[in-house]
């Protein structure tokens, strides 16, 4: 499947009615499961046991963000609990390689996530490592926030590194995509696009999924 992926994030989701709430973006391309520990970000989410009940009602891909301190000490149990991408912060980690080279091992797509406030020129020399990377326009630990525009410059830095090195990373944007944000991340070289609350805050979220897929193929 090409580009563009719209990846609704159930961090937004009826968490009473999470099951319904998924079957009703069966048009999505992913399914964003927002893992928080209270502790990397100053909010705590869901875990292994609901990726796993995810996992377990649809076969979309699982583009697992994990927002954990220590991730080295949880990808083996998101991977058995779904994941088909585990996506972890550059910032909980002194060792993005190595983490990113054991989730390959196990035939698991690697992603990293950078939080606004991290350049991403120091990582652009590892990206042979990865098949994803979040570029975080919000920062992370909560839905509904506002869209900031100053971090596509990170992505058309990290577009034109890819493009250079001829490289297959999906480019992925999260926090605050929405259907006056999207255009303007795509225009920046965006793949991939974590929409919670533009989807799910929806009477519609299928028709809300379609109409952000329609503007970012513009
Ligand atoms: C924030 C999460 C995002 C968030 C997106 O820490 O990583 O995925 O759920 O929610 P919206 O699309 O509402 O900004
Ligand atoms: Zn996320």
């Amino acid at each position: 499947m090409p580009a563009p992926y719209i990846a609704p994030s159930i961090l937004a989701a009826d968490y009473t009615a999470l099951g319904e709430d998924i079957k009703k973006i069966d048009n999505a391309d992913w399914i964003h499961v927002d893992i928080m520990d209270g502790h990397f970000v100053p909010n705590l989410s869901f875990g292994p046991d609901v990726t796993a009940a995810v996992d377990g009602i649809t076969d979309k891909h699982l583009d697992v963000h994990i927002m954990i301190e220590e991730p080295e000490k949880w990808i083996d149990t998101y991977i058995k609990a779904g994941a088909d991408t585990i996506i972890f912060h550059v910032e909980a980690t002194d060792d993005h390689v190595a983490l990113a080279k054991d989730i390959r091992s196990k035939g698991v797509r690697s992603g990293f996530a950078i939080k606004p406030g991290t350049a991403i020129e120091p990582y652009l020399d590892d990206l042979e490592h990865f098949d994803e990377v979040i570029v975080m326009s919000v920062e992370p630990g909560f839905g509904g926030q506002k869209f900031m525009p100053e971090m596509l410059e990170k992505v058309r830095t990290l577009r034109k590194a890819i493009d250079e090195r001829g490289l297959d990373v999906t480019i992925e944007i999260d926090g605050g995509i929405n259907e006056s944000t999207i255009a303007e991340a795509a225009e920046a070289g965006v793949d991939a696009f974590v929409a919670g609350s533009a989807v799910f805050g929806k009477d519609d979220p299928a028709a809300a999924v379609e109409k952000l897929r329609e503007l970012a193929q513009q």
